[in-house]
């Protein structure tokens, strides 16, 4: 199994859109996917249509091993893709990870029993900087960094490699930034809004060797997407899909 984090210390930011649209992507191809919604917000729960029963185990008790991982995982209405939801619970988990010692590493921990049972797992983080944004970047073997096309992108953007960097420093993350992702890049036409590319510019010299993918466009078509249950090439965009062809093609090219 390879994990892949949706990152970005920010709200806004793409994390649940980019989450939401990659594990479709890839079960779409044949992979079989999971897809853990580790934010208490839980839209990507939502999004994917799944309701958490009050008895049902979520990924709170997940990482509290109050059950194995394979009783937290639930099957979907999409082939191939497999969930691990959230609910506003998810927020008792902090004190557990805080106290746990080494809460970086209890979310990597805690999947190791289900590694075979998937070729892709991602990951959609909170735009906090909690210890649940903690033990997602350990758990992650790369992780996608989406922002803003924006200052507010930039900036959280920069965050979110200081983080990932502080966990590499203690040996909590080994793995690669797979790419920044700009979201929400506006255009007029065939020219592109000022903002988005002063701040894509800025996201390049941040990112150094690490590529700066195609952009998630400003459009309402990504949002359709997301209500009907369907991925771009689904609906016949096919250049609005490219962002999630490039990143299946960044992570081919990394095995
Ligand atoms: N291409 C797009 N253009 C404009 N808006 C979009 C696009 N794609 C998604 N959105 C909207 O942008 C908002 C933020 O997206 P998303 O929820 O993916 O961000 P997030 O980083 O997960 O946010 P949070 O930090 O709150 O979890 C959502 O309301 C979503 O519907
Ligand atoms: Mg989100």
């Amino acid at each position: 199994m390879r994990t892949i984090a949706c990152l970005s210390l920010s709200g806004g930011q793409g994390k649940t859109t980019a989450a939401l649209l990659l594990g479709r992507t890839l079960a779409l191809n044949s992979s079989k996917v999971l897809v853990i919604d580790a934010d208490p917000q839980a839209n990507l729960t939502f999004y994917l249509g799944h309701q958490v029963a009050p008895d049902e185990p979520t990924l709170l008790e997940v990482m509290q091993r109050e059950v194995d991982a394979v009783h937290g995982i639930y099957p979907l209405r999409y082939a191939n893709l497999f969930l691990i939801p959230a609910d506003n619970a998810l927020n008792k988990v902090q004190d557990y990870l805080a106290t746990s010692g080494m809460g970086a590493v209890v979310l990597r921990r805690r999947l190791e029993p289900v590694v075979n049972l998937f070729e892709y797992c991602i990951i959609d983080s909170p735009p906090q900087r909690t210890q649940i944004c903690l033990s997602v970047v350990g758990a992650a073997d790369f992780i996608l960094i989406p922002v803003e096309a924006s200052t507010k992108g930039v900036n959280s953007l920069l965050r979110s490699l200081e983080l990932v960097e502080e966990l590499r420093d203690i040996g909590a993350f080994s793995g690669q930034v797979l790419g920044v992702l700009p979201f929400r890049d506006r255009w007029f036409g065939r020219s592109q809004a000022k903002e988005s590319r002063d701040a894509i510019e800025a996201m390049r010299q941040m990112a150094g060797d690490i590529p700066v993918l195609p952009s998630i466009l400003e459009s309402e078509q990504y949002k359709r997407a997301i209500r009907q249950g369907q991925t771009l090439s689904e609906m016949g965009l096919a250049d609005l899909q490219y962002p999630f062809e490039k990143i299946i093609a960044q992570l081919d090219a990394r095995r």
